[in-house]
């Protein structure tokens, strides 16, 4: 089977490096927290551009502390869109606050032109997903932000290493969520998580808030304070994965390249791939007919995917007073979600794998 990637694969290249920092870190003898987190934090900032990153548990809690550390709960409004993965909206409904969602664009990205008509008194953020490695339109989103004095929290768990403007999504972020699960452009062996911020005292703050506290020192407990942290061992092995995430996000790159010249005419995708700043972290086909393109792709020994089922403004729980939205409400991103197939793309899918991938994608669309 040709799977969307295989970690053990990447660790089989780098094996070297990666049973040396198992060794470092078994020798340093330090289980929570310590210079491990401390050197991945300062790297991976380094390496987006941004002033800090605050390393926690997975993607899920990133999100959910860095709205956390804005004060929001119970009462409060966070606009997002349900073209995306469960976590998006559980993290917001964890706050206590109560998910809006909004349609999105033809590439699956939260409408900044429809945005505005769901701000109400209570809205206190947006949070825009970079979804396939898509960016939003964070300009236009962040201008209406600030017009409103509304914080913009962006989930960039797709989007490690992808650029918008010539700079890298997480580098002037007020909290820019990535998770580290292990499919993503940057996966760790395990579950692990980290917020990219602009604002240091925000660091500071949501280093405390990640420890239950606003002063771990004097154990002062808050009650909206998490647990969530980024364990040493994961932090280790991820800062030599680090190393190599650029080769990696070029093969992706590569892999996008011929795809697009395969499909040219013939394969409807989603069109804003093509831009170069992109790193792919999907190639999000646009079906017919859903579950026929994936058998078929099954059939031809490839792995489908499909992001995301169900509609996420279709399940009560995710909904004040458990009201779901009707059926045909957020139109765009309902077609999206019963259309939309990826297709393998990743530094362990090799080029012979890709022609394969590419080769079963026009049967398909011949044999219609
Ligand atoms: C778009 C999106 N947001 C949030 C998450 C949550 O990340 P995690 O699984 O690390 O909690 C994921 C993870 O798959 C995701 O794809």
């Amino acid at each position: 089977m040709i799977y969307p990637i295989w970690l053990s694969d990447l660790y089989r290249a780098h094996k070297e490096e990666y049973m040396e920092a198992f060794s470092e870190f078994f020798d340093a003898g330090v289980f929570i927290g310590g210079p491990a987190v401390r050197e991945f934090e300062k790297n991976i900032a380094a390496y987006l551009g941004a002033a800090e990153a605050v390393g926690c548990g997975n993607g899920t809690q990133a999100l959910e502390l860095a709205l956390k550390a804005h004060g929001i709960g119970r009462g409060d409004e966070v606009i997002t869109t349900a073209n995306t993965y469960y976590a998006t909206a559980r993290a917001i409904v964890n706050t206590g606050a109560d998910a809006v969602f909004c349609d999105v664009d033809e590439n699956g990205l939260l409408d900044p032109d429809l945005l505005e008509a769901l701000i109400t008194e209570r809205t206190r953020a947006v949070l825009p997903v970079h979804l396939y490695g898509l960016c939003a339109d964070l300009d236009a989103i962040r201008e209406i932000c600030g017009r409103h004095g509304i914080v913009c929290v962006e989930d960039c768990a797709h989007a490690l290493g992808s650029e918008s403007g010539g700079e890298k999504i997480g580098s002037r972020s007020r909290c820019a969520c990535f998770s580290l699960y292990p499919t993503k452009n940057l996966g760790a062996f395990g579950d692990a998580g980290f917020i990219a911020t602009d604002d240091p005292e925000l660091a500071a703050k949501m280093r405390r808030l990640r420890y239950y506290t606003s002063d771990p020192e004097r154990l002062e407990f808050q009650a909206d304070g998490m647990h969530t942290r980024l364990d040493p061992l994961h932090a280790s092995l991820l800062n030599v994965s680090l190393r190599h995430v650029e080769e990696w996000n070029a093969v992706r790159r590569r892999h996008r390249a011929y795809y697009v010249r395969r499909f040219q005419g013939a394969v409807p995708y989603l069109k804003k791939m093509e831009e170069p700043g992109v790193v792919p972290y999907v190639f999000p086909i646009v079906a017919d007919d859903q579950k026929a393109f994936s058998d078929h792709l099954q059939s031809r020994g490839i792995v489908p995917q499909i992001h995301y089922r169900p509609d996420l403004h279709r399940i009560g729980h995710l909904l004040p007073g458990g009201k779901t939205c009707a059926a045909g409400s957020l139109p765009r991103t309902e077609y999206l979600n019963a259309h939309v197939v990826s297709i393998p793309i990743s530094p362990t899918v090799t080029d012979e794998e890709a022609e394969q991938v590419a080769d079963a994608v026009l049967d398909y669309w011949r044999g219609r």
